[in-house]
């Protein structure tokens, strides 16, 4: 990989080209530029998670731009036990029950202990909604060993990971089989901050402060890699009136979105006395979807593993200093309205 030289320099319309990733373009020449319209193969790593709950179901809705292939749990918004249920709920609501294997990893990060946000995301994890007896049981397999294969025997460079939870489950595929990264395309993961601090501690976003060594892992692996941070989730709000844009679609997952996003805006009232919330993994799937709603540029990103005060933080060379090699393109904005509208229009075609 070519070091990053003077990236300050590089206005953001001028990288698309190169890196044919999305950009603020006028949509019908991004896809023109981008191949948007291409259909990605998707592995979707998940700790639902109510934002989780609203990005995979975005995903299971754009079936025109996605082939969700499975979803991998992974404890982190609350233990493992619930991650893997929650997703089981979640591909019910999405009437993908018998189609869309839902498979257990790893219970607790790589060298630490498991943190949760069982205080945001409610003791069930999907505080706000009404929950079922999920309907088919888990897969059999665990997750690594099912990444594991399925990269390994994917085409090369076929496949996209979505990750939306700490790392500690594609860290472990990625430490178990190196070779696995042949059968990635990308990973394109929600987890970071840099402009913005952190969440759960100054310093620090939840999903990197929760496996730090992971992300390392997942970092240094010389897989593509695009990373959503907090700074995009701050910069894509929930508001009242986006809440009412998906309830007003009348269908049940526009109802449970809603939902989710009324106990979300009523946390962030009662913790931050504001009228909004901060829109987290499902700005990862609308990535996906169409990266042209989003922009960013190529860095090296390392993170922080022993810091004292600063476990978990994501540095970003935004300017170029340090001449370590590019790693990561790292987003930071987001055409938020039209995100909104595609996420209610993929809603729209889920039961
Ligand atoms: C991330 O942490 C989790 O609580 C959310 O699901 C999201 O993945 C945001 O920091
Ligand atoms: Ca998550």
């Amino acid at each position: 990989m070519k070091p990053c030289l003077n990236p300050s320099r590089r206005a953001f319309l001028g990288m698309s080209a190169a890196l044919a990733v999305g950009t603020l373009l006028a949509p019908s020449r991004a896809r023109a530029v981008d191949g948007v319209a291409a259909r990605r193969t998707v592995i979707i790593d998940t700790d639902p998670g109510q934002d989780d709950a609203i990005a995979i179901l975005l995903a299971l809705g754009a079936q025109d731009r996605l082939d969700v292939r499975a979803l991998t749990a992974v404890a982190g918004n609350v233990p493992l036990a619930l991650t893997e249920r929650n997703a089981r709920i979640v591909r019910d609501w999405a009437g993908r029950t018998d189609t869309l294997p839902v498979y257990a990893g790893c219970p607790r990060p790589l060298t630490r202990e498991l943190i949760t946000a069982a205080n945001v995301h409610g003791r069930s994890g999907l505080e706000g909604v009404v929950l079922h007896e999920p309907r088919a049981p888990l897969a059999v397999q665990h997750a690594v060993p099912y990444l594991v294969n399925a990269l390994s025997h994917a085409a090369p460079h076929s496949v996209t990971l979505c990750a939306i939870g700490p790392l500690t489950n594609i860290a472990s595929a990625l430490i178990e089989a190196p070779q696995c990264r042949r059968g990635l395309r990308e990973i394109v993961l929600m987890g970071g901050a840099f402009f913005e601090r952190g969440n759960i501690t100054p310093a620090a976003e939840f999903n990197v402060y929760v496996d730090p060594q992971a992300a390392d892992v997942v970092l240094s692996s010389g897989v593509p890699i695009v990373v959503l941070p907090r700074d995009v989730a701050l910069k894509a709000p929930i508001t009242p009136a986006r809440l009412a844009s998906l309830r007003a679609l009348g269908n049940r997952c526009g109802a449970i979105v809603a939902d989710i996003m009324a106990a979300e805006l009523a946390y962030n009232k009662k913790r931050r006395g504001v009228d909004e919330a901060p829109m987290y993994d499902p700005t990862a799937v609308g990535y996906l979807v169409d990266p042209s709603m989003f922009n960013g540029r190529q860095v090296n990103v390392v993170v922080e593993t022993t810091g004292q005060w600063t476990l978990g933080e994501t540095v970003v060379d935004w300017d170029g200093r340090s001449g370590r090699s590019c790693n990561a393109i790292w987003i930071n904005d987001v055409d938020a309205d039209r995100f909104y509208a595609s996420l209610a229009e993929h809603i729209a075609t889920l039961p």
